[in-house]
């Protein structure tokens, strides 16, 4: 055989072995983990080849779009998680559908749940993230796992402790505050006795400028800069996540947003540090995250770990909390009674004075019902894990690479746990605090639980307690006709064309 026949014969078999290695990823290994799962009694939609049950999954949720659903149902998931739905329908509850050539398995029983969140041993990871998302997060708590998870959470954790939350209560108020003077002036300006404002914006921006403040302090102006390159930054994300924005501009104007957002946060630290006098570095979050930084002797965390920690607080919090306000509004407005019943409890609290944190603790309705709000349309509606080695869940033995999703939108509504009345609106069942609520103590799951769970859950509920007191002190409030029921997720759970409340000035 001739050099070229040598050649020849050995790109065959480079081309052979490329084949044969992608036809094991694509086809083999599938066949083999369905099966592997089908003997274990989890089954689940039919694997396609590369595209698992990709087109399937946007079919649903294509069709899912258009669904209004009646206002006072909260039987929301064929609109919301319309490909849970279906599976969860059809299979049971514990289900694998596929990413690709990934299998996803699907947990919504509250023992195994409690199993992926507690990791211990560290088996269910978070999943790898890269590209734009990363950009937008940097390597802050959410996104980082394991001994550099500890380090980080070690530092952040003491900002989040109540009696430094409490101080920033008093900011809270202000910009609550500042919001409903510019309703007035609308109501005022038009002469009107009520008027529709679309909340869901409204609320958007006031968590903003709260996590701004309380992020940033007096810098918050400059600091509201980097949160809005962040929102631009989110907005190119879903865009090429739909593929409506080209990989290219993404990446050009990804470069141009993540230098401005640097730039900013490294002066604001900078000249943070240069000013720290005998009280410290501050009361707000970037201030106590430096002097807990600085006791942690040799550990802390660094400029750049620091810079990764604001755009956290950002992204963790703003929107998140603001859906909170959005639907907490929503469920008020459909059911008067309970409108009336909170705002008789703020008056008797603290009648028309700008709430303080101490009385923020005694609203005990109104955390029922913040609570109710968070199950029934919790922000964040899932989360996802991913097994980092084989690993046993109860029966199941999940194996590595396996990604694992856990829908709590579907656990908030199952009857087993929540009893018969699981799609209705009903605070009191979280009359006795949040683990008596159900039949399984971790069924509340918008804050998550475990060791990941949420570090900014007392900041949103001081921040919702103080937002729906000043709103409820003041106005009496309606659905508009013109809202239409349609949950959406968006990354965070949101109404899809805006929430239009009418809102009526109370008269004392
Ligand atoms: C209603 C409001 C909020 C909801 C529903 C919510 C929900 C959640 C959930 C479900 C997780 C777990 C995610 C996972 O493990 O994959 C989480 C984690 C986190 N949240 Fe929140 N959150 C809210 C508000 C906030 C606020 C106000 C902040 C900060 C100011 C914040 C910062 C974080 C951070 C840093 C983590 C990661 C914690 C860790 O992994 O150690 N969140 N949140």
């Amino acid at each position: 055989m001739g050099t070229l026949g040598l050649i020849l014969v050995a790109l065959g078999v480079i081309l052979v072995s490329i084949l044969w290695k992608k036809m094991m990823v694509l086809l083999w290994r599938p066949y083999v983990l369905k099966k592997r799962f089908k003997e274990q009694g989890v089954s689940g939609p039919e694997y396609k080849f590369r595209s698992g049950s990709f087109v399937e999954v946007r079919r649903l949720e294509d069709e899912a779009r258009e669904i209004e659903l009646d206002v006072n149902s909260h039987d929301i998931l064929p609109k919301v998680a319309p490909y849970y739905y279906k599976w969860a329908n059809q299979y049971g509850g514990t289900f694998v559908y596929w990413v690709g050539p990934i299998p996803n398995l699907c947990v919504t029983d509250a023992e195994h749940v409690k199993q992926v969140l507690s990791n211990k041993f560290g088996f269910f990871a978070k999943p790898k993230v890269t590209g734009a998302l990363l950009s937008l997060l940097g390597k802050g708590l959410v996104l980082t796992d394991g001994s550099e998870w500890a380090r980080h959470r070690r530092v952040v954790s003491p900002a989040f402790t109540m009696d430094k939350l409490k101080v920033m209560t008093k900011q809270m108020a202000e910009c609550a505050q500042s919001m409903i003077e510019t309703w007035n002036i609308q109501m005022d300006s038009t002469n009107n006795e009520q008027k529709a404002i679309e909340v869901n914006k409204q609320f958007q921006e006031l968590t903003a400028d709260i996590i701004s403040h309380s992020a940033f302090g007096s810098s918050y102006i400059e600091g509201k800069e980097v949160f809005t390159a962040q929102q631009e930054l989110l907005m190119l994300t879903l865009a090429s996540f739909n593929g409506s924005v080209s990989e290219t501009k993404i990446n050009k104007h990804k470069q141009r947003l993540d230098k401005k957002m640097r730039n900013t946060l490294l002066s604001i630290i900078e000249n943070r540090m240069n000013s720290k006098d005998s009280l410290g570095y501050g009361n707000d979050l970037l201030g106590l995250m430096l002097e807990s930084t600085e006791k942690q002797e040799g550990t802390g965390l660094n400029t750049d770990e620091i810079i990764d920690e604001c755009k956290t607080f950002f992204f963790g919090g703003h929107e998140t909390t603001s859906e909170l306000l959005a639907w907490t509004t929503f469920l008020l407005s459909t059911n008067q009674e309970w409108q009336v019943k909170l705002r008789d409890e703020v008056v008797k609290e603290c009648g028309r004075e700008i709430p303080k944190a101490d009385n923020l603790s005694k609203f005990k309705l109104m955390n029922m019902v913040l609570l109710e709000a968070l199950r029934l349309y919790p922000p964040v509606p899932m989360i996802g894990r991913v097994a980092a080695n084989d690993v046993k869940l109860g029966d199941i033995m999940v194996p590595k690479g396996t990604a694992v999703s856990i829908p709590f939108i579907v656990i908030h509504r199952k009857k087993e746990l929540w009893g018969e009345d699981a799609d209705k609106f009903n605070p009191l069942r979280f009359e006795n605090g949040v683990t008596k609520a159900a039949k399984h103590p971790a069924a509340m799951l918008a804050f998550s639980v475990g060791p990941r769970a949420c570090i900014g859950q007392n900041f949103a509920m001081l921040e919702a307690k103080t937002v729906m007191a000043t709103i409820l002190q003041r106005f009496s409030f309606t659905i508009s006709p013109e809202y239409k029921h349609k949950p959406v997720t968006l990354l965070t759970l949101q109404p899809q064309d805006g929430l239009p409340i009418i809102f009526k000035p109370l008269v004392y």
